[in-house]
């Protein structure tokens, strides 16, 4: 196992200790959480449930036994646990390197606690050095590309990749995102931009980092 995978495992078996009896749990997508279901396998009948983020993150919760319920009939989701792709200071995030933003975005948004789980390679002062992903429907592909050469962004398509949803993904790059409440809302009102992968508006609340020796939570500044 590589060095980053230690790390990724590390961050996700701390995780567990944040889920509490009968809690129903949101679960996000990525190789972080991959560790995550590996570690909630043996404490599965703990809980009373799991939101997957994804088609794969729900194949690989079935896989291990848990019940994955329907989001339309759970109003009450203690604690979503997801990775990120870069977090900064105020715990805002861009996702989404998985191409799971949209749902992972919904999930975040409806339960009570989010708690990203990342190493410390995630760890960025400026989000924007990782290509901001937004799903876009495809029809608007090109419209939504120029209206972000506008704002001076650069999007890549990322071929050959469909989101869960049968939308494509622009991944954005050389942003250096310095207000992402604002840019958040701005990309959100162009039309034919489904979700934004900046999860700033609604930010992580608690994040866990693991590095070469420990896991610790991180402080907000
Ligand atoms: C998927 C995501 C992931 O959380 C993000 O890409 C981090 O992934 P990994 O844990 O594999 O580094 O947002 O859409």
């Amino acid at each position: 196992m590589t060095n980053a995978d230690q790390k990724k495992q590390a961050v996700a078996r701390a995780a567990i200790e944040y889920v509490e009896y009968d809690d129903i749990v949101g679960v996000g997508t990525g190789s972080t959480v991959d560790f995550f279901i590996e570690y909630l396998k043996p404490i599965k009948n703990k809980i009373s449930g799991a939101i997957a983020s994804s088609i794969s993150t729900k194949e690989k919760l079935e896989a291990i036994g848990v019940r994955v319920l329907d989001l339309n009939d759970v109003s009450d989701i203690p604690i979503y646990i997801d990775g990120a792709d870069e977090v900064n200071p105020n715990f805002q995030l861009i996702k989404g390197g998985g191409g799971a933003l949209t749902r992972e975005k919904i999930i975040a948004g409806a339960s009570k606690k989010f708690l990203c789980i990342v190493d410390n390679s995630k760890l960025v002062d400026v989000l924007g050095k990782f290509p901001l992903p937004l799903e876009v429907v495809p029809m608007a592909r090109s419209f939504v590309s120029r209206e972000i050469i506008k704002i001076q962004g650069m999007p890549a398509w990322r071929e050959n990749f469909v989101t869960d949803n049968g939308n494509i993904i622009l991944d954005v790059n050389h942003m250096e995102i310095m207000e992402p409440i604002k840019l958040e809302k701005d990309l959100n009102q162009i039309s034919g931009v489904l979700t934004v992968g900046l999860f700033a508006a609604r930010p992580a609340d608690k994040v866990l980092v693991s590095n070469e020796k420990d896991v610790i939570e991180l402080k907000k500044k």
